[in-house]
Formats: C-alpha cells, sequence, structure tokens
C-alpha cells in the first residue's frame, strides 16, 4: 500500500535486459530492466496467476458456461492466460474460450517459450503459448486466441471499437509507480468498457490511486487474497453483488490523497508527465494527506 518513491522515466521503446529469477514455488518469472520491476511476485509466479487470477474471478464456476471471453491485459510471459486455459480445460472441455491478450514487449511471450518457462504446463497449453508468441493467434475447434502487440492504450481502442465484451479481465501490469500509464482512470475507463455487465477484473493492485479509478469509471469493488503479497488484490465488476466489503482501513485510505488517481486524457503521456500530473493535483488536493492514514494504521512506518 505505501507507495515507493520513483523518479526514473522508461522507454515505450525496450530494449532493457529481461533477466531469469527463480521464485519460491520453483516456477520462474524475468525481471524488467526498462521498468525496473519483477514480472511476478517472487512468492511464485504460477502460485500468483492460480490465486491471484484464477480463483479470484471463480473461473472454476465461470467455465461451466458454453463459452467464456478474457482479457489478459498485459500478458507478458502469458502466466495468467495459461492458468486460466488449463482450469478451463480441467472443469468443463467443451467451454467455447475467445481470449485476447495485450502486451507491449513481443520478446516477453517469446522468451517464456525459448527459455523453456512454460514446460510445466500441458503439451497442449505448451503449444498454444508458443503459437500466441510466434504467430499472435491461435484459432482450435474451442479455442480463439489473441495475442496483440502494442502499448495497451492504443490496442484496447481497437477492442472497444469491436465492442469486446469480457467475462473475466486480468488486469496485470507493472506497479502504478513503475508503470502509471495503465493505472490512469483515462485507461481503465478504456478497459472498463471491455468488460463485459456480468464480468469479473481482477488485478493484484490494492493502490488507493488504482482503487480511486476503478470508483471513478462506475465499477463496484472489493478486496481479493493476492498471492505471495503483503496486501489483498482488488476484484471489481459493474454490480456489487458477491463482493467482500473493504475493510475501514482501506476505506479511509481512499479518503487520503493517495486516492488521487493518475490521469492520462490523451491517453499517450510519459510515465514522467503522468506521475507529475498527479504529484500537482495532490498537492492541490482537499482530501486529508496519507501521513496521517499511515500513522493510524502502519504506525512502525510513521
Ligand atoms: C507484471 S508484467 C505481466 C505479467 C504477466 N501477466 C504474466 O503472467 O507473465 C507487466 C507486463 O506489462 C507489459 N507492458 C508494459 N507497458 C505496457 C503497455 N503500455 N502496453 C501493454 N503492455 C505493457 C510489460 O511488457 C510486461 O510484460
Amino acid at each position: 500500500m505505501p507507495e515507493p518513491a520513483l523518479t526514473s522515466d522508461h522507454p515505450l521503446s525496450l530494449s532493457g535486459a529481461l533477466t531469469l529469477e527463480a521464485t519460491a514455488d520453483g516456477s520462474f518469472t524475468l525481471f524488467s530492466e526498462d521498468f525496473g520491476e519483477w514480472f511476478h511476485s517472487r512468492a511464485g509466479a504460477y502460485t500468483e496467476a492460480y490465486t491471484t487470477y484464477v480463483e479470484a474471478t471463480d473461473l472454476t464456476q465461470l467455465a461451466q458456461a458454453e463459452s467464456l471471453t478474457l482479457l489478459d491485459v498485459c500478458y507478458g510471459l502469458g502466466y495468467n492466460t495459461a492458468a486460466a486455459l488449463a482450469t478451463v480445460r480441467q472443469v468443463n472441455p467443451r467451454c467455447n474460450v475467445h481470449l485476447v491478450g495485450l502486451e507491449l514487449d513481443g520478446r516477453v511471450p517469446k522468451q517464456a517459450v525459448e527459455s523453456g518457462l512454460v514446460a510445466p504446463w500441458w503439451p497442449e497449453i505448451q503449444g498454444i503459448l508458443a503459437q500466441l508468441a510466434d504467430q499472435g493467434q491461435v484459432n482450435q475447434s474451442l479455442l480463439y486466441a489473441e495475442l496483440r502487440l502494442g502499448d495497451a492504450r492504443q490496442t484496447v481502442q481497437a477492442l472497444v471499437d469491436e465492442g469486446f465484451q469480457a467475462d473475466v479481465i486480468f488486469f496485470d501490469p507493472f506497479s502504478p509507480p513503475h508503470c502509471p500509464e495503465l493505472w490512469t482512470v483515462d485507461f481503465i475507463r478504456q478497459v472498463a468498457r471491455c468488460l463485459g455487465p456480468q464480468g469479473k477484473l481482477v488485478t493484484y493492485s490494492c493502490a488507493a490511486a488504482v482503487r480511486a479509478a476503478f470508483l471513478d469509471v462506475g465499477l463496484h469493488l472489493g478486496p481479493i487474497a493476492a498471492a505471495g503479497r503483503r496486501w489483498p488484490g482488488t476484484l471489481a465488476q459493474w454490480s456489487p453483488a458477491g463482493l467482500n466489503p473493504l475493510a475501514r482501513q482501506e476505506q479511509e485510505h481512499l479518503q487520503t490523497r493517495a486516492a488521487v488517481p493518475y490521469r492520462d486524457p490523451s491517453l499517450q503521456d510519459s510515465a514522467d508527465t503522468i506521475r507529475h500530473r498527479r504529484q500537482q493535483e495532490q498537492a492541490q488536493s482537499s482530501l486529508v494527506p496519507t501521513s496521517q492514514w499511515r500513522k493510524r494504521w502502519l504506525p512502525s512506518k510513521g
């Protein structure tokens, strides 16, 4: 919940190293030099995909339907997609899946396949990830999947124009301080337009700025257990039904300046510009300083 300070900007043309690292459950993740962050919780990359994304959206239940539409925002190594497809195939092999993944850096899904990071999944799932990384599309009798490369702020526009409506959205950008461009109220509004009326959007983040953005676009939200993280994640949907209530601490966090959302009205500003705009808005905000909230709820952090 506390936000790390960050000043550096990162390029949207990516060239930094992607370094391999084992996580505590034995699965591997990468470190991105461009974003200065790990792709997964180091408590377990596969565990995170299953717990934070598949379990939190109750995919086992949703997969009982005839068809399921999934949007994987920030496809990365494809772990969330793989965990979802494996779950659907296991609980209802006849479910017809339509999946779209959005990803900026085509090197990442390729490296996941080439380095054998996806080898623990069944051969069928590995084949799907390999074809998505290589050709960007899989068309089988019960699966139509696409991996759309580019800045998600732009690629999401095409989905909106196509009237894409997801039952489930996995929302997994790097953290808000490191990748503010994907946590703005403006981008989240476009993503929310792709969420069907009964759909569920899940993310590992509980940042007040992120939750405020979800609320701002009209979504209801509740906390979920986020695997390997100290804080809960967030489940967002159009209907409040079935959501766990926010704890008092979480509610009060939303009354502080931490809840000033990131903004990017043109959907093309740099990370630095977006961070700077938020700092200015926070300085002028009538919301209470977050230090008061921190003193009350996280006394050891002051
Ligand atoms: C935390 S990782 C996602 C991990 C992934 N869900 C997985 O299971 O492996 C964040 C991903 O967001 C991608 N990303 C960063 N900026 C982006 C942008 N503007 N548009 C689309 N994807 C972006 C990064 O390349 C990275 O793969």
